[in-house]
């Protein structure tokens, strides 16, 4: 094991030094290291993208996407009557980002496309967490992250058939909570795992820090439901290439898709809903606002999952989120 260890790191070591590892300055004195892998150019720009990705050689989120930007879509976030007054900022996007830049989020094709994509992400996190009303001051749509957890909670969302794997802690409640809310405890344990925090035993982490909440959502738009199938990210960005059974259910890339593999049938295959149409006008409010433009979003088509058939149907996969 050691040898093998040290038999890797002089391969790795050796790559290092045969490519050229060139400097380039940017204007905003960010330091962005290139060099090639296999003809593949790769690079890392500062602590924002600071794992070689060809992802990092292009602009970072905070280049495309800047405080006042973030001010703009959530104006009401700390207003007196909000739920979450002074928890959610930029600082912790961007933090939260930069743990997922590498691997394309907001960092994938053009300006257009970053950018878009952010606005995706962030439409869907607005939509959830909106405590905007149809005669809420500045429109139903400046509400976003009014909330960073479910208030009245009905019950703690303990389920017993993971009490093997996931069982509840004494006293923990399960209740939404987060950028893109999560429930039960078996959902707070997959979250747990995977960003390496104990959730399970303190679901409570997610309503005390933006950055962990922030990153409990990127994960979910980074991460497929199961490994057969595309993330969010994948459909946004046109990594994923329907299959005949995709194009038969409706599934197309793009955005629709996007709130089909998040919600499922909670939201998708229903038609034109209330539930559906509010994530879809988040999105298009911030491509305006960002100054991308609606107009850029596509068809409807492309936007709606209101035809789709659900890629895990509630009924058959206890574990697909709500
Ligand atoms: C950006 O990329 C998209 C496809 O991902 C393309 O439709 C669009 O024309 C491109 N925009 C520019 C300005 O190159
Ligand atoms: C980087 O940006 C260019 C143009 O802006 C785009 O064509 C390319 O696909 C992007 N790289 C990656 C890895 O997405
Ligand atoms: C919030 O969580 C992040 C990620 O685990 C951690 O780096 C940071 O120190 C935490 N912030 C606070 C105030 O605990
Ligand atoms: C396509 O759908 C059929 C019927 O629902 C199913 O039996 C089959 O396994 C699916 N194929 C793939 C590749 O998912």
């Amino acid at each position: 094991m050691e040898e093998m260890r040290r038999a890797i790191w002089v391969i790795l070591a050796t790559a290092v030094l045969a490519s050229s590892v060139m400097v380039g300055v940017r204007g905003d004195d960010t330091k962005t290291l290139v060099k090639k892998v296999k003809g593949q150019k790769v690079c890392i720009k500062g602590w924002e993208c600071s794992t070689w990705s060809k992802y990092c050689c292009n602009e970072t989120i905070s280049d495309i996407f800047q405080t006042y930007q973030f001010e703009n879509l959530f104006s009401k976030r700390n207003s007196p009557v909000a739920h979450a007054v002074g928890f959610w900022d930029y600082q912790s996007f961007i933090l939260s980002a930069a743990l997922y830049e590498p691997l394309g989020f907001g960092t994938t094709g053009n300006t257009t496309m970053q950018m878009m994509e952010v606005a995706a992400f962030l439409g869907h996190v607005g939509a959830k967490t909106s405590c905007g009303y149809g005669v809420a001051t500045g429109g139903p749509l400046a509400w976003g992250l009014c909330y960073n957890r479910e208030m009245s909670p009905s019950q703690s969302y303990c389920d017993d058939y993971y009490k093997l794997t996931f069982p509840c802690a004494p006293g923990a409640e399960y209740y939404g909570r987060g950028a893109l809310p999560i429930y039960w405890n078996y959902n707070y344990g997959y979250i747990g795992e995977a960003l390496k925090e104990d959730l399970l035993n303190h679901p409570e982490y997610i309503e005390q820090n933006a950055t962990l909440a922030f990153m409990a959502a990127m994960h979910k738009w980074m991460t497929p439901v199961k490994k057969s199938q595309p993330s969010p990210h994948d459909v946004f960005v046109g990594n994923w290439k329907p299959t005949k059974n995709d194009t038969l259910a409706k599934r197309v890339p793009g955005f629709g898709t996007t709130m089909n593999i998040l919600y499922g049938d909670q939201v998708c295959g229903k038609g034109d809903i209330d539930d559906m149409n509010v994530i879809v006008s988040h999105y298009l409010y911030y491509l305006d606002l960002m100054g991308v433009g609606r107009e850029e979003a596509g068809p409807n088509e492309i936007l709606s999952c209101a035809e789709q058939v659900a890629f895990n149907p509630i009924t058959s996969s206890p574990s697909s989120s709500s």
